[in-house]
């Protein structure tokens, strides 16, 4: 609030304008609506996905996806120590139980090794977090041999020599919220190339009520719903896909110039990889006296989240301690990033950064 450089701003056209004024004049503002299933077929073009329904948060989606996956009491689910609390959360909301995993230390994606070693007869299922636009080592975790929902939200337009973030693992899910890359102020998506498994997602976000009996109810559902309004500021962002992407590929850059020989190391990549920018990234050994130092100068500069399995509630989750997780937390922030952000604004961040 208030500072010269915010974290992070939405870029919005007038196309996405448009569309908005389009949707309320036609009456279509709740769940159902022209803009609905052409923001679906965006994302499904964009991610060669079958099926894609779109819905009212990254948060919803992971919870959708899980339920649609049958996981429940009993089951275990791994989720990486070092994410947003989402997918942990999500794991916790339909009543299984959250196994927090280390990261490897150059993707900062969850270790499949360590993964493999906290496998039990009850796990069902793994989410892996494209963590800041570093797709997971995919290959690796098929050998859990679980489904994979892969978690996108902070991945649009990243790729692997096997395709676009939004592609791997059994399901997957985007989040739109104002801090991603592409946005629709909130919402979110599953995606899947099954047709069955997108069918009960689809149930379990419309009240569990059947496709074609009005109010037969055939499970609990809930309401999940994207509204047309939201999927009409979705849709202009999807025609936007890669100048967004871009746009923040570019900043990425012009950090990168900028703190080359600095004491400020950007986040490492596997080689291979070729990762989006969500929020641009770096460590340092002073990391809390520099995020101090750019927020007085103005420069919304933030400390990343801590390890999951240093929070006490997630801590009960950890059978084994998770390091990397931890060092990375304790030495990474993040930079203001947008996808038009200017040469001078990173000049002046910079500056402030000290
Ligand atoms: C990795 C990850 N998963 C899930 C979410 C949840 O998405 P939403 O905020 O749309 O619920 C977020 C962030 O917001 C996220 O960063």
């Amino acid at each position: 609030m208030g500072m010269r450089f915010p974290l992070s701003q939405p870029s919005l056209g007038p196309q996405e304008a448009a569309n908005v004024r389009d949707a309320m004049a036609s009456g279509w503002i709740s769940g159902t609506g022209r803009y609905v299933g052409a923001f679906e077929d965006a994302l499904a073009c964009r991610t060669g996905r079958a099926h894609v329904t779109a819905v009212s948060s990254g948060t919803t989606a992971l919870e959708l996806a899980l339920s649609a996956l049958g996981v429940g009491p009993g089951d275990e689910v791994l989720v990486p120590a070092l994410t947003f609390a989402a997918p942990a959360a999500a794991v916790l909301t339909v009543g299984a139980t959250p196994v927090l995993c280390d990261i490897d230390a150059e993707s900062w994606t969850i270790d499949p090794g360590a993964a493999l070693a906290l496998r039990t007869s009850r796990t069902r299922a793994v989410i892996a977090v494209d963590l800041m636009g570093h797709p997971c080592d995919y290959a690796r975790l098929a050998e859990l041999e679980v489904p994979v929902i892969e978690d996108a939200a902070q991945a649009h337009g990243a790729e692997t020599a096997e395709g676009p973030a939004g592609g791997f693992g059994t399901a997957s899910v985007f989040s739109f919220h104002v801090n991603k890359t592409v946005t629709s102020g909130e919402g979110g998506a599953v995606l899947t190339d099954d047709p069955e498994l997108a069918g009960r997602v689809r149930l379990l976000a419309h009240h569990g009520m059947s496709a074609d009996r009005r109010y037969h109810h055939t499970v609990a559902g809930r309401n999940g719903r994207m509204t047309n309004l939201t999927a009409a500021v979705g849709l202009a962002q999807a025609d936007r896909w890669d100048e967004l992407v871009a746009g923040r590929r570019a900043v990425a850059a012009l950090y990168d110039a900028r703190l080359d020989g600095s004491r400020f190391r950007p986040r490492p990549a596997l080689g291979g990889a070729s990762p989006s920018c969500w929020l641009y990234c770096v460590t340092s050994s002073d990391r809390d006296a520099a995020v101090a130092r750019a927020r007085g100068g103005g420069a919304d500069a933030r400390a990343i989240w801590p390890a999951l399995s240093d929070l006490p509630l997630y801590a009960p989750y950890t059978p084994r301690p998770c390091p990397k997780a931890s060092e990375v937390a304790r030495t990474a922030l993040w930079l203001p990033t947008w996808a038009h952000l200017t040469p001078d604004e990173a000049d002046g961040v910079v500056a402030a950064l000290g």
